[in-house]
């Protein structure tokens, strides 16, 4: 059916004669899919055993009567209070010991067996009912996994089953204490039965049990999701199964939730009541968005896209005119295949009545229902079009859960996070217009010109492996700072000086560093001064090897701080530092320029460009971020198939061009 898009929507907070009119609204808007049911376990279940799925296959079949097909979600995030107060067990325990109580959502502990009990339940008294609906084509289930279970749960269930999962992992207990390095402050164990979930302490904690304790969790929402697709899968095999990712989150792996799926999909909230001075900053919703598409290296679904103000107890600003479209177009091209609004219509009661939807409280269309309705209708043609193609960047960013993971329980500098340093990177080539691919360290390097690897903390011989591969085969590869200091249960290497045996590849070693907290060094690149941040490597390098900047104040100026190291058919960059955003983007400049990079046009700051592409085809998405006039250029080969002026953006329009001869 090409790009289309869709609704969230909760007709179980209406009253039924107000839902043909919501039926006829979204039919006439354009609006092709609806999500419904997501947290509705009391409608559908309002007594243990006894189902009603009665008013939702009503919602279901009115709106397949206006041409209008629905993904069910299952409720399972907002368990009912006639089973907590029957089984008290389910409810989470966090860190420091306390019991969360009902009267929020997922207020669920995703180990105990018996909720998992009420949860297999409805997921097959559900699939078994809908299978056979022809308005029902597919599924999400739960609601954004991980999102309420931060430091949840520590229970008694949940720490047998993190026993049992070491025990699986390690098969001995001395295997455990060794890979734990338990003999620091007398932590070891005589049996996994002994194992306690890290709550609380009085001082400090052990980084390898943390990394365990992040992983199992992982793996436990893994598995607590795994559960519901199987039920769905053999009940219903011709539905897609997909889940509402939120972009960088970590709480659970999405590259191992994502292979459960079909397809992921994302919420994506530019200007959310929690943003600060990156409310709508091009460059972070890009990343959020390229980072999904990364997730299963496959185009995905908005399933909830931003489309009025949002807020529970405080509210952010209002989307300004275009601000809807520009988000949701933006969302397209880098990869959405559908965009489904969060909400329909906002609601009158509960945590979220301001968090506004496309119609306001009086249910009656205003300036956001029409701003959408006409650039749906204006972009349909094209969106039919462009079915089937998909961005296609020549740069890739690792990205990986567990280094993630390692440097929050040690960040070292206390400034440093792996995500924002990931950012930084991307960042840069945002600014040159040069699209980026976020890539799993298990991903396909192969089909980049240029691999930008940060932060690769935690190391092994196999990932070693990959990189030496993919720079002696032509890749050109950015090792940084921090690089192969720990191995994979998160203790220091100590057979060798960093970056171990990638040293090689670097062609230099690190024999000392520096830790900068707040303070800034300076360094020289291409003769000109900048400024290192966070962290300085004193490299020494090998014969062979170059030297691109040298930092210039410490008891380090002179020594250098970027090396660049010829090898095989590609080269290794070697970056010491955080580079600040100036030297960063000094440093793209002359990175993407060596690996025959080309930029998708020139723009002017504001504007983003981006692109899709199949077969011979492919489309630049001209977007302006600003509210001011903007200009940007492109190569003469394209013509303007959305849009008014080619090159000349008024604020917040979106300009869509087009070639056809690629190959
Ligand atoms: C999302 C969530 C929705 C809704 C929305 C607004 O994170 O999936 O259910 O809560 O935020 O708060």
């Amino acid at each position: 059916m090409g790009i289309h898009f869709g609704v969230d929507y909760y007709p179980e907070h209406w009253q039924r004669d107000r839902w043909e009119t919501d039926a006829e609204l979204m039919k006439e808007m354009g609006l092709a899919v609806v999500r419904m049911a997501e947290f509705s376990w009391h409608k559908l279940e309002p007594q243990e055993g006894k189902y009603d799925f009665a008013w939702l296959d009503d919602a279901i079949d009115l709106l397949g009567r206006y041409g209008i097909r629905t993904i069910v979600g299952t409720p399972t995030a907002a368990p009912p209070a006639w089973m907590v107060n029957r089984y008290l067990e389910i409810l989470p325990v966090d860190r420091e010991g306390r019991v969360r109580g009902f009267g929020g959502r997922h207020h669920d502990c995703q180990s105990n067996a018996v909720y998992r009990g009420f949860v297999r339940k409805i997921v097959t008294a559900m699939a078994v009912h809908y299978k056979d609906n022809p308005n029902v084509i597919g599924w999400q289930p739960d609601n954004e996994l991980g999102n309420s279970h931060h430091d949840l749960c520590m229970c008694e269930s949940c720490r047998k089953n993190f026993q049992g999962w070491l025990e699986k992992k390690y098969g001995t207990v001395d295997r455990l204490n060794e890979a734990w390095g338990n003999a620091f402050w007398s932590q070891e164990y005589n049996e996994f039965s002994e194992v306690f979930t890290p709550g609380i302490t009085v001082t400090g904690e052990n980084p390898s049990a943390m990394l365990d304790w992040k992983c199992f969790c992982s793996d436990l929402i893994v598995d607590f999701m795994k559960e519901q697709t199987d039920i769905i899968r053999k009940y219903c095999p011709n539905h897609f199964i997909t889940h509402n990712y939120m972009g960088f989150a970590d709480k659970v792996d999405y590259y191992d939730l994502g292979k459960e799926l079909d397809f992921v999909s994302h919420d994506q909230y530019p200007g959310g009541f929690f943003a600060d001075e990156s409310h709508g900053r091009g460059d972070i919703l890009a990343s959020t968005l390229d980072v999904v598409r990364s997730y299963k290296n496959k185009n995905f679904w908005i399933m909830e896209q931003q489309s009025g103000i949002t807020g529970w107890e405080v509210m952010g600003r209002a989307p300004a005119p275009g601000q809807l479209s520009l988000w949701s177009l933006q969302s397209v091209a880098h990869g959405a295949d559908a965009v489904v609004y969060f909400r329909w219509r906002v609601c009158a009661m509960g945590t979220e009545q301001y968090w506004h939807g496309i119609l306001p409280h009086s249910g009656n269309p205003g300036r956001r229902y029409y701003e959408l309705k006409e650039m749906i209708q204006k972009a349909a043609p094209l969106m039919e079009k462009m079915e089937g193609s998909m961005p296609a960047p020549k740069v890739g960013i690792v990205y990986s859960f567990r280094q993630n993971y390692a440097l929050q329980i040690q960040p070292q500098n206390p400034n440093m996070s792996y995500t924002e340093q990931i950012q930084e990177y991307y960042r840069a080539f945002y600014d040159r217009q040069i699209p980026v691919d976020f890539v799993p360290d298990d991903g396909d390097f192969g089909k980049y010109k240029l691999l930008v690897a940060p932060l690769q903390y935690l190391m092994n011989s196999e990932l070693e492996e990959r990189y030496f591969r993919y720079v002696k085969n032509g890749g050109h590869l950015v090792l940084t700072m921090r690089t192969g200091v720990k191995d994979e249960t998160n203790i220091c290497m100590t057979d060798r000086e960093l970056p171990g045996r990638l040293s090689e590849l670097t062609g230099s070693e690190v024999l000392d560093y520096d830790c900068l907290r707040d303070a800034r060094v300076s360094a020289v690149f291409q003769n000109e001064s900048h400024t290192a941040r966070n962290w300085c490597d004193i490299i020494t390098v090998k014969e062979g090897a170059e030297v691109l900047a040298v930092y210039a104040s410490e008891f380090y100026a002179g020594e250098p701080c970027i090396t660049k190291n010829e090898y095989g058919q590609g080269c290794c960059y070697y970056i010491g530092t955080e580079p600040d955003e100036a030297f960063m983007a000094a440093l793209v400049r002359y990175m993407t320029d060596a690996a025959g990079i080309a930029a998708l046009g020139n723009a002017d700051e504001g504007v983003e460009l981006a692109a899709r592409e199949k077969a011979d085809r492919r489309w630049i998405f001209a977007m302006n971020h600003t509210d001011r006039e903007r200009t940007y250029s492109v190569d003469s080969s394209y013509r303007l198939v959305y849009g008014e002026e080619a090159g000349k953006l008024n604020g917040y329009e979106v300009q869509i061009l087009e070639r056809e001869d690629l190959r």
